[in-house]
């Protein structure tokens, strides 16, 4: 048995859809455990450029079979759109590729009504407003619709109408909003279902029967250790387990079937939503780290387009999530967005009211009122978009990667130095 685990080890948007699409070259299967459509996986491919929200790095594989778990949140209209895209673009989506788990659940648009309602109240978060939170909620409530049901249109639609009216309630007496049409919406859902049910499977019979020959796993984590619901920064987190349990839940697998989980951080901090950020920047610098936008790997969300928040690399953020994960190693991303700054900054502790504090407060109103101690670093001015092996990168390039690796206790084996797929050094 063997699973490689990829999980953002920061706030998200690490680049994990281009390490994804290169761990994928060498799995025999790829698997989604955690989240939705809030995820945003930027993958290029040649001069074409990908953004994937719920399906799979390794539909752009070949002999790839692609899952998506049990612990994702399913909206079957996003997701036939996704489909119908990359279709488009000349790669099948099959059944024979692509397997969804009866016992994924399912978002609907009284979640998706739900979540704006929420967000235009004093307790929005700045959440992607994909319904995630209702849509988790309502499992956790024991509410929720699973994707098996979509077998099953007539039930389905029956369903899915009962949820609308009683999401029609909770809009109108909490939130003063007007309903949606429940029939309408039961209608295009028994629609879509249609389209969804060859997809459905028995992933976890899928999964234990490849893991039993011998074929290699990969599980894609989306959000990031920050956004975990228990581990994260409550309460401006996702609604599900983006850390390695959410691995064992979400697709079924025991933990010794894990063999290696590679943390993804970027070579300096972002962050989008609400919620505390000790190395955050403004001004000049965080314009330059972020970019104009005019690229599509430039610091804007995936999923909503909103600019990221920016930061100087927190390395308490890093230690604490090395160790909560089992990081066996670590995928830096973006290092050639630090060429030509200097000195660069690493965040090594935090101060908190004239203590200094070497662990991450799982607290959030703590973590809001501390302040990073920064270590400065020399940096570099040569382009290191053209290096393919770690002695390629310039000496100070690689001092910031070994105290880095320091903070963390953790190899760093592959660098991303461009958005291209063989712009990667792999150690
Ligand atoms: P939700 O997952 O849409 O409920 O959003 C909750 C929080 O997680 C918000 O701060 C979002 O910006 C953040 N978030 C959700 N998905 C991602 C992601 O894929 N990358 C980065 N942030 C995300």
């Amino acid at each position: 048995m063997s699973i490689t685990v990829l999980l953002g080890a920061q706030w998200g948007d690490e680049g994990k859809g281009r390490i994804t699409d290169a761990l994928a070259a060498d799995a025999d299967i790829v698997a989604r455990f955690n989240g939705g459509d809030n995820a945003g996986h930027t993958i290029t491919i040649g001069s074409r450029v990908f953004k994937l929200h719920l399906l799979p790095a390794g539909i752009f594989r070949e002999r790839c079979l692609n899952l998506i778990g049990n612990g994702v949140v399913l909206n079957p209209i996003h997701f036939l759109k996704e489909r119908n895209e990359i279709v488009a673009a000349g790669f099948p989506v099959t059944p024979e590729n692509l397997q969804i788990s009866e016992a994924a659940h399912v978002i609907l648009p009284g979640h998706i009504a739900l979540d704006a309602a929420r967000e235009a109240t004093q307790g929005g978060i700045g959440t992607t407003q994909r319904g995630i939170g209702f849509a988790y909620s309502d499992k956790a409530a024991r509410l929720g619709l699973r994707a098996g049901l979509m077998r099953d249109p007539e039930r389905f639609a029956g369903a899915v109408y009962e949820h609308t009216q009683r999401v029609n309630r909770a809009l109108e007496r909490e939130y003063r909003r007007p309903p949606l049409d429940a029939q309408a919406v039961a209608d295009q859902y028994a629609e879509a279902a249609r389209h969804v049910a060859p997809y459905l499977a028995n992933t976890f019979r899928t999964l234990h029967r490849a893991l039993a020959q011998g074929r290699r796993v990969l599980a894609e984590g989306a959000q990031a250790v920050m956004l975990d619901i228990d581990h994260g920064t409550y309460p401006f987190v996702t609604s599900s387990n983006a850390t390695i349990g959410g691995v064992l839940t979400g697709l079924g697998v025991p933990a010794q079937a894990i063999t290696r989980v590679v943390g993804m951080a970027k070579a300096f901090c972002t962050r989008v939503g609400a919620g505390p950020f000790v190395t955050e920047l403004d001004g000049e610098l965080a314009l330059r780290l972020r970019g104009t936008g005019a690229n599509p790997w430039d610091e804007y969300g995936a999923t909503t387009g909103r600019p990221r928040r920016v930061g100087w690399f927190d390395g308490v953020a890093l230690r604490y999530a090395a160790q909560m994960n089992g990081l066996t190693e670590l995928a830096l991303t973006k290092l050639d967005i630090l060429t030509g700054l200097d000195p660069l900054r690493i965040c090594v502790a935090y101060a908190y009211h004239g203590a200094q504090l070497e662990d991450f407060p799982q607290d959030s109103d703590i973590l809001a009122q501390c302040r990073p101690i920064y270590e400065e670093l020399p940096g570099w001015q040569a382009d290191v978009r053209s290096a393919r092996s770690f002695d390629d990168l310039p000496a100070e390039a690689r001092a910031y990667i070994a105290r880095i690796e320091a903070l963390a206790g953790v190899r760093v084996t592959m660098v991303s130095v461009g958005p291209e797929r063989e712009q990667l050094v792999v150690r």
